[in-house]
């Protein structure tokens, strides 16, 4: 008789839990453009995939989004930290628990990491105190794999003033920020290799996509190929990043 491993799921009565697969970097590093590529490369693959973006998601994180993003607030590191974790903690509840629960796949622009990174490093709260916050919000729930795209910070500014001359609220912030959220992604991926993969985002788009699908062949279904033989096409209306809102939350 095959005896199912511990913590495999009965093929039955079961489903299959869901993957959360969340992408990190520098604004302007390629995040919204990698997760709208690898939505459409696992969904050509058969499986049911959800494209979400943090903050964000579902209403009431869209609205901390909003307040977060505000060039004329006045938000200290503390309270910017507690509005992540608040718009994150609603996305985990309303969203991301039921359809990973449902065996939905969801690709996550942005997630945990992104603070441990930004208020953890950049605005020296300390990454282990913001670790803390989180682990609160989000009931511990930490993604199967997390894809950081590396660039050259000059290169992620370059991109993100490419693509709108206005900068939101943290956009605006100076170089040694930046290098800071660099260097905390960096001690990330050092960490723990196994679930946080660091891609090379300079290469163009399709290979970047290609790259990040071969970092998820171990979670795919057996049977599913993680090579990607022509390029995937980008959603239409192009990888503007402004024009998100409506496609990916
Ligand atoms: N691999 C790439 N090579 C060249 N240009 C790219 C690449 N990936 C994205 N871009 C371009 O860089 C700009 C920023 O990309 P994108 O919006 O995906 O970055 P992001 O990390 O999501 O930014 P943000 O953090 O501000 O949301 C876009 O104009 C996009 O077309
Ligand atoms: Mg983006």
């Amino acid at each position: 008789m095959l005896v199912a491993p511990p913590g495999a799921p009965d093929t039955v009565t079961e489903m299959p839990r869901g993957r959360l697969i969340t992408v990190e970097g520098l604004d302007g590093s390629g995040k919204t453009t990698l997760a709208v590529g690898l939505a459409e490369a696992l969904r050509s693959r058969g499986l049911e995939v959800e494209l979400l973006r943090e903050p964000g998601g579902v209403e009431a994180a869209e609205r901390i989004r909003q307040v977060l993003a505000d060039p004329a607030l006045r938000i200290g590191a503390r309270a910017e930290a507690m509005l992540y974790a608040a718009a994150r903690a609603q996305l985990v509840e309303e969203s991301l628990e039921p359809r990973l629960g449902a065996g939905i796949w969801v690709v996550l622009d942005r997630f945990v990491d992104s603070s441990l990174a930004y208020q953890g490093g950049g605005r020296g709260l300390g990454m282990e105190e913001v670790a803390d916050i989180n682990r609160f919000a989000t009931r511990g729930l930490i993604p199967d794999r997390t894809i950081v795209l590396t660039v050259p910070p000059e290169v992620a500014r370059t991109r993100t003033r490419a693509r709108s001359p206005s900068l939101d609220r943290l956009e605006q912030e100076h170089d040694d920020f930046f290098l800071r959220v660099a260097e905390a992604y960096d001690r990330l991926v050092e960490a723990d290799p196994k679930r946080i993969r660091a891609l090379d985002a300079v290469e163009p788009p399709d290979r970047v996509v290609k790259a990040a699908l071969e970092q998820l062949a171990d979670l795919l279904p057996s049977g599913v190929a993680c090579d990607l033989k022509t390029p995937v096409e980008q959603g239409s209306g192009g990888p503007g990043g402004q024009s998100w809102g409506g496609k990916i939350r």
